[in-house]
Formats: C-alpha cells, structure tokens, sequence
C-alpha cells in the first residue's frame, strides 16, 4: 500500500467563483469557530452547495424547521441541469438512464429513502413523503415511482444532452472507473440543527456515473449515507457507495459522538476504518464526511485531498477545505 498517512492541513486557496464569490478557507483556520456551540447552523457536502446552503438558512434564519431546511437545500442541486451526481442532469447509469437515490431523516429519528427512483426531479421530497406519509422507511424503483405520481409529483426527463454525451463517451471505453473528486461536485448531502435545536439531515445523488441499470448506492441508506440522532448528532457523506455501505459509515460517525468525540475525531475515525478494511479499493476512491453536533459542532474528513464542504453559521456561508487521511 502506497498510502502515506499524514493530516493534511492545506494551504489557503484563492476566492471562490461560486455564489457570492466567498472565500475557501482551510479547515484549521476554522477549527476556532467549529468549536462554538452555535446554531442554527447547516452544512452540506461540496462547494458548490454553498448555493444549497442559502436555501436551507432562509428556513433556519426564520426560525424554521430543520426538516424543511434540509429539504428546501437539497432541492437546489436537484434543479441543477449543471449538476451531474445530483437529479436533473445526472449522468446516467450506462443504459442511459439517470436513476435516483435520496433519504431524509429527522429529529425524532424517523427516515423515508427513495432508492432506483426514475423520472421524478426532486428525490428528497419524494423520501420526505415516505416518511410521512407511508408506514414504511424505504420505496424501491416502479414502487417509488408510482407512490411519487400518487402524491402528485410529475413525470420528467432527467437526462440533459450534456449527460448524453458523457454517456456516448464514456461508452468508447465502457471501463467503470469512477474518478476520485473529478466533478467535484458528487452526493449532496445536508445537515440541519435549528433554533429549537433540532438536528436534521437529506441525502441525494444520481449515484455513480455509468453504473450498472439497478445499482444503488450508500445515499439512501439510513447508517450508511446518514444518520441523525437528536440526542448526538448527524453525519452525512458522499464518494463511492460501496465503500460506505460495507462500514456503516454514518451510524459509526454517529456512535463516536456518542463515546464523547468531537465531530472532527468521528468523521476522522469513519474515513480510518474504511482505509483500514478496504486498503486497495481506497488507494482509488474517495469517501467523505461531514459531522454536526447538537452542539453546533462540526468536523469534516475525507480520503483522499479535494474534498470542501459549505457551512452556514453565525450568518456566515464559507466554503471550506477538509483535512484528508492521504496527501496528494
Ligand atoms: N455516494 C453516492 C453513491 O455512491 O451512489
């Protein structure tokens, strides 16, 4: 194994041309603030979701409901014909169909999840109806579907001609191979505490670019692309899904809260596990998390370096540097 462990602490990087041009901070000029017991508070996976974030803090900022807070975020990406993990626009599996997986979970530990779900562009709302709506946690495929149209969701396509594209190139070589951060934009996934001190969380994404028809990934599992426990915290991620769904990595980030750890050691203990169990198959994929206490809290870690991640807190929305368990 090649992999040289170190704590990365990366050097500051430039502004950023997203949103309102904000600046990318590196996580331990942040840590100062991450210790603060501030809420309300959201963070989401990846820089471009600083957008999400704006969303989600109209909810927070008027003294709204988490649960609303994270679904109104999420949506935003999944609107997004630019964005090509998440919802409309999402590159395909390599049938050529964009196929959808999305959870939501909130304060009193109730779940909903949508996994293979077709044709419907918000994913997010659909698992929110699940979990209100249905006796059950989980709606699979046609099952999924036809419960969306019931609720009168519409039908949509999903597949924009730029992922059309993607797709007819990717099939000269039809080699499966995703790329470590290459759209750097992957699984949104959001967690929300609000003034009530109500900790909630939503995950979505078209899963991996050109995996096979009916793969799903970790995103729509609850324990392993989110967990949310009101009385300790939540974790989210994004990267490749096999890797999370063999360690539960969520519920672990979760469960080491719980032993008393900062959100920064939880997420930094989750990405070391799965390092540790999968060494080859991490050499080439990267997984990340975020973590939020009921605290205000949070802590940020991926594999390999290039993972950022948006929090909103104190009226500020920064994008911001994880750490990483591999250097460059
Ligand atoms: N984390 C997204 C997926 O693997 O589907």
């Amino acid at each position: 194994m090649n992999t040289r462990r170190k704590f990365l602490q990366q050097t500051l990087l430039g502004s950023l041309a997203v949103g309102n041009a904000d600046f990318l901070f590196n996580q331990a000029d942040w840590s100062e603030k991450t210790d603060k017991n501030a809420f309300p508070a959201v963070i989401s996976t990846w820089a471009p979701n600083i957008k999400a974030n704006v969303a989600a803090w109209q909810v927070l900022a008027a003294g709204g409901y988490a649960l609303d807070a994270v679904e109104a975020g999420v949506r935003v990406p999944e609107a997004d014909p630019n964005d090509t993990s998440v919802g409309y626009g999402g590159f395909p599996d390599r049938d050529g169909h964009v196929t959808l997986d999305a959870c939501i979970m909130d304060e009193k530990g109730m779940a909903g999840c949508v996994t293979f779900l077709q044709q419907i562009m918000h994913a997010v709302s659909v698992a929110r109806r699940v979990m209100e709506k249905t006796p059950h946690v989980i709606l699979s495929g046609e099952g999924a579907l036809q419960f969306a149209l019931s609720q009168g969701f519409v039908k949509e396509n999903l597949l924009t001609e730029k992922a059309k594209k993607a797709l007819e190139e990717w099939r000269v070589e039809s080699k499966y191979k995703p790329i470590i951060n290459i759209e750097r934009h992957d699984t949104i996934g959001m967690l929300a505490l609000d003034t009530q001190r109500r900790l909630c969380g939503a995950c979505s994404t078209s899963g991996a670019a050109f995996k096979m028809h009916g793969r799903v990934g970790d995103s729509p599992v609850i324990g392993a692309g989110l967990f949310v426990d009101n009385e300790v915290g939540a974790a989210v991620c994004t990267g490749l899904g096999e890797l999370v769904l063999r360690t539960l990595g969520s519920f672990l980030v979760v469960e080491e809260m719980r032993r008393g750890a900062h959100p920064q050691k939880a997420v930094e203990t989750a990405v070391k596990r799965i390092v540790k169990k999968y060494p080859v198959q991490s050499e080439e994929a990267q997984v990340a998390f975020v973590a939020l206490d009921r605290k205000g809290r949070h802590g940020a870690y991926s594999i390999h370096p290039g993972f950022n991640y948006a929090l909103y807190q104190q009226g500020e929305n920064r994008v911001i540097e994880a750490g990483s368990l591999f250097e460059k």
